[in-house]
């Protein structure tokens, strides 16, 4: 029996379900939001859409943590999303106490799940569910990478003309305008990128991705949805599978990159124990900073989260 709670029924935890049951290697997903109704609708709807779409999950909508019970995993996408001129950081003291209270609902009544955090500012809310939940840092890590990278793939793929399928690229830092494409491990079918394009058009794609959630806030007055939702349900998809997948997630580093103590984008294995291995890649000079920059961006934020929750 294999199951699986989304917390936060919005644009995000809805997606997730819902790729989730196309992909049918779940018995049950729990869909829980305050608004109890709204997460029953919308689970509703998706168990009607299992007769069309051939899947076999059932998908059922709460409000009530004890519904929730031996979840294998919990994906976290409660909060408030980002708005027009907001950075994800703004949404620190609202997102921090949402992130910490359900964090300690689930524990509850799940005594040993692999938790997913979605919700912004993602570097630190990860910080904050693995604070409240007292699990390793194994089982507790954020989606943003596998999101960031794949904007950074969409966006080559146009610029190349050649499908998305073929990009494999890395990304690493936190989820924010200081993340860290990066191109000397980008390639198109195992052909280098930087023999593809040239050095002015692969700047201009690793800023737009840099920026990409805000560019999509200000099309839609409200954060993206689809890729994030896919992107976690991927993650998902691997560790259900015990695939070991080599995704860029969120993760606690204890000395890896001579960083520590501090929740940031890198490569890890995902298998049925959650990060099975956490990836060093032998970053040059330039690539070496960048990352500490982004690392110490993280860490104030995460330093404003320990002052809040004093
Ligand atoms: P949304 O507003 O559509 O949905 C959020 C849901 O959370 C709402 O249904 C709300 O009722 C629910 N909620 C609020 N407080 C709750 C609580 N205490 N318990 C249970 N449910 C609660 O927002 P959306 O677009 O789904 O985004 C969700 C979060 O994901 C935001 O923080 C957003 O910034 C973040 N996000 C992160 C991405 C990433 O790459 N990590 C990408 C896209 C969004
Ligand atoms: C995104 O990158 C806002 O984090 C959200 O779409």
């Amino acid at each position: 029996m294999r199951k699986v709670t989304v917390i936060g029924s919005g644009n995000v935890g809805a997606t997730v379900a819902n790729v989730l049951a196309h992909k049918d290697l779940v018995n049950e997903i729990v869909l829980l939001d305050i608004q109890g109704d709204m997460a029953k609708g919308k689970a509703l709807d998706m168990w009607q859409q299992a007769p069309v779409d051939y899947y076999s999950t059932r998908i059922t909508g709460t409000d009530d943590y004890a519904k929730t019970a031996d979840s294998d995993i919990v994906v976290i996408t409660a909060g408030i999303p980002r708005k027009p001129g907001m950075s994800r950081d703004d949404l620190i003291s609202t997102n921090a106490n949402i992130v910490s209270s359900v964090t300690a609902q689930i524990m509850k009544y799940s005594p040993n799940p692999i938790i997913i955090v979605v919700s912004n500012p993602l570097d630190v809310m990860t910080y904050a569910a693995w604070k409240t939940s007292g699990l390793p840092s194994s089982r507790v890590f954020g989606m943003a990478g596998i999101l960031d990278t794949a904007r950074y793939r969409a966006f080559l793929a146009e610029a190349l003309n050649v499908s998305p399928k073929d990009i494999q690229a890395v990304l690493m830092g936190g989820h924010g305008d200081t993340m860290v494409p990066l191109p000397r491990y980008t390639n198109v079918s195992g052909i280098p990128v930087t023999e593809l394009i040239d050095e002015a058009s692969l700047d201009a794609i690793v800023e737009r991705t840099k920026v990409g959630g805000g560019e999509l806030v200000k099309l839609m007055g409200t954060s993206a949805w689809y890729a994030p939702g896919a992107a976690a349900a991927q993650m998902v998809e691997s560790i259900l599978k015990n695939e070991n997948r080599i995704y860029p997630c969120c993760a606690l580093l204890n000395g890896e990159y001579n960083l520590h103590g501090v929740f940031v984008g890198v490569p890890v294995k995902l298998g049925a124990n959650g990060i099975e291995q956490l990836i060093e890649l032998k970053l040059n000079e330039a690539e070496i900073a960048l990352l500490n920059d982004s690392a110490d961006q993280v860490r104030q934020v995460m330093e404003v989260y320990d002052g809040l929750s004093k």
